[in-house]
């Protein structure tokens, strides 16, 4: 019978044994592997433990702001590294999915090490189907995009790995949470791609592309909420298309952008079916969005599978 509080005190007792009284450093995501993996380390060596939480300009809005608020009172000492100018910079004028991928992977390794401070051991919030997955054969979604995660850091860099979770599945991750305190809306979030919106807006990164996406992805996500729909998907986000369509606002022409809605079903990403999200709340959201959203004049609904597509667009 597993229970999550034997499992704390066991983790707690093991992490403090290999630590001993070296330093130990985690890349946090605000996601909830890496914060309830973070929480626990945390609980077994205090100040021991260093987290660092890279913006790398790529967030949804205000993200940055709330992981630091929701990690505070969880006794983290966590450090932001404001690292957007750099990442974007980088990424101007990058239309490749998989060389946004390669240049993001690569500038977060450089921001993580710029804050390393000699520490021995590394926290990864890595699950038990990540420890499969990598000794069997890699599923679809591996081989076709190359996966930046928070945490894999290059071999060179001679850190031990401390991984708490890697007997778990997210199920019994957020169990774990619970028991730690971890609020309730951090353990139910959605996944998060670590290239983050890069790969959501196709075509041109810019802010004030990124900026429009951020708008309307939070009225998506808010209406996902307040309906009570937002726990019944797997994942739900929108993507900024590099396409402009023609509309008319008043009795003037607009030519504006096209954004896509994706919701998706599924139990650990690998297959997903496409949401069948009610139409009187898709009309809702695409009514609010080109409404409140400027530059966006018309909504579509993703309506494909994977495979043959993926959840993600690039
Ligand atoms: P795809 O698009 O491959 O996505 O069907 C499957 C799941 O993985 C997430 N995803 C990522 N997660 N780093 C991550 O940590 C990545 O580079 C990455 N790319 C995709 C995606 O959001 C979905 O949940």
């Amino acid at each position: 019978d597993w229970s999550s509080k034997s499992f704390i005190e066991h983790q707690i007792e093991d992490i403090r044994q290999k630590a001993g009284k070296e330093t130990v450093i985690c890349g946090i995501s605000g996601g909830v592997d890496s914060t309830v993996a973070a929480v626990l380390v945390s609980r077994a060596i205090g100040k021991q433990l260093h987290c660092v939480f890279v913006d790398n300009g790529l967030l949804r809005k205000n993200e940055a702001e709330k992981v630091m608020s929701f990690l505070k009172p969880l006794g983290l000492r966590v450090t932001l590294a404001d690292a957007s100018d750099l990442f974007l910079n980088r990424l101007k004028s990058v239309a490749s999915p998989e060389k946004k991928r390669k240049i993001i992977g690569r500038t977060f390794i450089q921001v993580f090490e710029e804050h390393m401070n000699q520490e021995k051991f590394l926290v990864q919030g890595t699950l038990y189907p990540d420890v499969i997955e990598s000794v069997s054969v890699k599923g679809p979604s591996e081989t076709i995009k190359s996966h930046h995660n928070v945490g894999g850091l290059p071999k060179r860099m001679k850190l031990k790995l401390i991984e708490p979770l890697r007997e778990l599945f997210k199920d019994e991750v957020r169990a774990v949470g619970r028991e730690l305190g971890i609020a309730e809306d951090i353990l139910m979030r959605h996944p998060f791609p670590g290239p983050g919106l890069a790969v959501r807006v196709l075509g041109s990164l810019t802010r004030e592309r990124l900026d429009i996406l951020r708008e309307a992805d939070e009225i998506y996500i808010e209406e996902l909420k307040s309906s009570g729909l937002y726990q019944q998907v797997w994942q739900a986000f929108s993507v900024l298309l590099p396409v402009q369509s023609v509309g008319v606002m008043g009795d003037k022409r607009t030519y504006e952008n096209v954004l896509a809605l994706r919701a998706v079903e599924s139990t650990d990403g690998m297959t997903a079916d496409w949401a069948q999200l009610p139409h009187d709340f898709l009309a809702r959201v695409s009514n609010r969005i080109i409404n409140e959203v400027r530059g966006i004049n018309r909504v579509a609904y993703d309506i494909s599978s994977k495979p043959p597509a993926t959840i993600e667009w690039e």
